[in-house]
């Protein structure tokens, strides 16, 4: 039996980032007995976590790349449910390839082992439309090829794979949620880690010129982030061992319409700055939500409400 999130303890890795500390927010609101955090500050910020800190929430800096990290947790703690959100963003991997393909497969390994051992019953794991690579057939559904083009995307294809396995070979309890591109509140908007909804509207804030990578013709699937936890908590009871689901919008916005929607909005009638293609951008992803919508009552914000209630957040919190 899987446990209810309402009185469980849970350990959310990577839990101090962007979509980790809505989860954390929105698992104490459901009534969770603890959640505990893991999260090695690469991008995670404390602040996110502030009302889930002041509501009981633990924080612990360290890696779970490191397995005496987890041995450790696991053996202060006893957690019925795991959610693995821990990752490098992908621009990382163009940068250290190898770390950003280990970060991901690592950390989920040395997860799985603890599951295996009997020291939790569920994994909740984030993959990322990343692993489709550009569509071969669209809209891509979950039986959609795996074909990463970088090392980010290749960790966490090998990552699902690694769930998989490990849930057929020893009946564990786990199951693989995949998020197409998420906005909203808290993303990292700082240097070459950064969204391009939170680094196009930080350099408007900050009287920089907005940037296009290529033609701008490149289109994403953004959903709001907190759809995406509304529809992690809806699927958790139903999901069967070892499956995966699409998490998307209907529509795709492209990355030119997309920052003269930012522009608009902010009023900024300046210059839009035209950089050379980032090496291995995928094209487009047009992806299926029929899955997800079949399984739970599914709400989806639409794009220009989510993107006018980041916009203020960002307007807050960027001094
Ligand atoms: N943001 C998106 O658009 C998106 C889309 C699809 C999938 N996802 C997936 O959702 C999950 C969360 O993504 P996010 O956007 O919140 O990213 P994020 O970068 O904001 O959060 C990831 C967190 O993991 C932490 N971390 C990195 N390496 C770690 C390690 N070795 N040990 C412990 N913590 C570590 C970082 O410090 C960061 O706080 C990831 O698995 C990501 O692949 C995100």
């Amino acid at each position: 039996m899987r446990p209810n999130i309402k009185g469980s303890t849970i350990l959310v890795t990577g839990g101090a980032g962007f979509i980790g500390s809505h989860l954390v927010d929105r698992l104490i609101a459901d009534g969770a007995r603890q959640v505990i955090i893991v999260d090695n500050m690469f991008v995670g910020n404390e602040m996110n976590l502030q009302d889930a800190l002041s509501k009981g929430a633990v924080l612990y800096k360290d890696d779970i790349e490191i397995a005496s990290t987890l041995d450790y947790l696991f053996s202060k703690y006893q957690f019925d449910i795991v959610f693995n959100c821990a990752t490098k963003a992908l621009n990382y991997s163009f940068v250290n390839p190898k770390n950003a393909f280990d970060t991901n497969v690592t950390g989920v390994l040395n997860l799985l082992e603890h599951q295996r051992c009997g020291h939790f019953k569920t994994l909740v794991h984030f993959s990322t439309s990343e692993v489709y690579g550009t569509a071969v057939y669209e809209p891509m559904d979950e039986n959609h090829p795996i074909n990463p083009t970088t090392t980010y995307a290749a960790g966490k294809a090998a990552a699902d794979l690694a769930v998989r396995s490990y849930a057929q070979m020893f009946g564990l309890d786990c199951f693989i949620v995949r998020p197409f591109n998420n906005y909203g509140p808290r993303q990292n908007f700082k240097g070459y880690l950064a969204g391009v909804i939170p680094i196009t509207i930080y350099k408007i804030l900050k009287g920089q010129k907005p940037e296009i990578h290529g033609t701008g013709l490149q289109s994403r699937d953004f959903i709001y982030v907190y759809d995406t936890i509304d529809a992690i908590v809806k699927l958790y009871p139903l999901m069967k061992k070892a499956d995966s689901v699409n998490i998307s919008t209907d529509g795709q916005v492209s990355i030119k319409d997309l920052i003269q929607q930012i522009s608009s909005l902010m009023g900024y009638k300046g210059e839009v700055l035209h950089k050379e293609a980032r090496g291995a951008d995928v094209e487009t992803h047009n992806a299926s939500n029929q899955k997800v919508k079949k399984l739970i009552l599914y709400r989806l914000t639409p794009f220009e409400v989510g993107l006018r209630q980041t916009l203020d957040w960002y307007k807050e919190n960027i001094e």
